[in-house]
């Protein structure tokens, strides 16, 4: 069975096809002719996988899926959220987004060190925890279903490893505690990660409904 994925990372299309198994051809956007950007005006993670995958269902009119992506820190009130990959501005710059969300903890960790100094009652601790949420939009047969997953963590105080890409040398997942995505190998990431959840639940639906 033919399906495009939404996707030009090459990566995100191997490990898609790996999750999916025999059965499943994936197929990527260059691979049908797509070069343009697909719009992302959504307000969430959900309005801008179904936005992309309805504008590929649109224009191809075939099985097609979507996936967003977003990273939430809790004492960034969940930013950047919908705007992960152009947090720190439009040129989708991993350096400069990951140092934003490391200056932005540290000056709430500055401004509640100074509170706590000047005696005045602090509320909490500033926590560090954050996750990253997934969500993919699969049209099958013109039907629309959406598949979630989520990978718990904190930041990091620092950037480490060369792995992965993204916001992988800040994110610490509670599965492997003192190391970064970018410290572990792509399989130990694959296995726990948020794309690599919703993709299984969308592969076990497939798998249960595609006959
Ligand atoms: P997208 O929806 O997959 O394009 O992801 C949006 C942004 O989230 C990307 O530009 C990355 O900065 C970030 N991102 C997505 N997935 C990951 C991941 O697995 N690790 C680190 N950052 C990610």
């Amino acid at each position: 069975m033919k399906i495009v994925f939404a996707t030009g990372n090459v990566g995100k299309l191997r490990e898609a096809s790996e999750i999916l198994g025999e059965g499943f051809e994936l197929v990527s956007l260059e691979q049908v002719g797509i070069t343009e950007d697909i719009p992302e005006t959504g307000k969430t993670l959900r309005a801008n996988s179904l936005q992309k995958a309805q504008y590929l269902y649109e224009k191809l009119g075939c099985d097609c899926f979507a996936d967003d992506t977003g990273l939430e820190v809790d004492a960034l009130g969940g930013a950047p959220g919908v705007y992960t990959a152009r947090y720190a501005g439009d040129d989708k710059d991993f350096n400069k987004n990951m140092d934003k969300v490391l200056y932005e903890l540290s000056v709430l960790e500055g401004e509640a060190r100074m509170a706590q100094s000047l005696g005045l009652k602090v509320k909490d601790k500033v926590s560090r925890r954050a996750r990253f949420k997934s969500v993919i939009t699969l049209i099958i047969n013109g039907q629309v279903k959406m598949f979630e997953g989520a990978l718990e963590g904190v930041i990091a105080r620092e950037k480490s490893g060369n792995g992965g890409f993204g916001y992988d040398p800040i994110f610490i997942a509670d599965e492997f505690p003192g190391l970064t995505l970018a410290d572990i190998s792509e399989e130990e990431k694959n296995a726990i990660s948020h794309r690599g959840k919703a993709l299984r639940a969308m592969a076990q639906w497939l798998q249960e409904n595609s006959k």
